[in-house]
């Protein structure tokens, strides 16, 4: 599973309590937006404000103006704001919250290089292209290792792929050869990353990097 972002062990505990196990399927769960995170109704968190810095030190290894894009998972826009600041001629966001995907559409609607995929990526995988960068930043995706044996082939020659890691620490996942940029973080309050410093994967065949 890729990242589950957690709110503090005690909440975690408070919310199932009231609302019992995580049984629901991450696309069918209630979704709460606040300036700084969002959260799901069993009080996980998807995404956190704090990760901004991260989230465009990702794009930036991945993203360049006339690139062709794919981002997988839209969440608060940290990351997809970011790539379209560096002009890229296309970028395919593939997204399968339906609440996420009515603030998606919003925002993409006067951003005309961005490509809605609606759908959790793997469903939507005969509609990818090819691309000179991937950013792959889903939350409980079933089809992970898919992923990873997928991105080879919807790489261009010298294309590179980054991938949120949630172990904080360098590993080859996957059995793909990256290299890590290490960068200090200072987490807010979470049960997932506490760490001071952060490992951002770069996996790019080919190019000797
Ligand atoms: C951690 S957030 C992404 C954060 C984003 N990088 C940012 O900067 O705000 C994960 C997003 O992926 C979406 N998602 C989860 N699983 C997915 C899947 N299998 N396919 C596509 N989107 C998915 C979630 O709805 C959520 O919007």
């Amino acid at each position: 599973m890729v990242k589950a972002r957690k709110l503090q062990p005690h909440v975690r505990a408070a919310m199932r309590k009231l609302f019992g196990v995580k049984s629901k399927r991450f696309r069918d769960r209630s979704l709460t937006f606040t300036d700084s995170a969002i959260v799901d109704e069993y009080g996980y968190a998807v995404m956190m404000d704090w990760e901004r810095d991260i989230m465009r030190k990702h794009v930036e290894l991945v993203t360049f103006e006339g690139a062709d894009v794919l981002e997988i998972g839209f969440g608060m826009a940290i990351s997809a704001t970011c790539i379209q600041a560096m002009k890229p001629r296309s970028h395919t966001i593939a997204e399968c919250h339906p609440d996420v995907l009515v603030r998606l559409r919003e925002w993409a609607k006067d951003r005309p290089s961005v490509k809605i995929l609606e759908g959790e990526w793997f469903e939507r995988r005969g509609d990818f292209e090819r691309y000179d960068g991937i950013w792959y930043d889903p939350y409980e995706d079933p089809h992970e290792r898919d992923f990873f044996a997928g991105v080879d082939g919807w790489l261009k020659p010298g294309g590179k792929f980054t991938f949120y890691n949630q172990l904080a620490k360098p590993r080859n996942k996957h059995g793909l050869d990256c290299t890590y940029v290490e960068v200090p973080v200072n987490p807010d309050p979470n049960d997932y990353h506490n760490a001071k410093r952060y490992y951002i994967p770069l996996y790019a065949p080919g190019t000797g990097a």
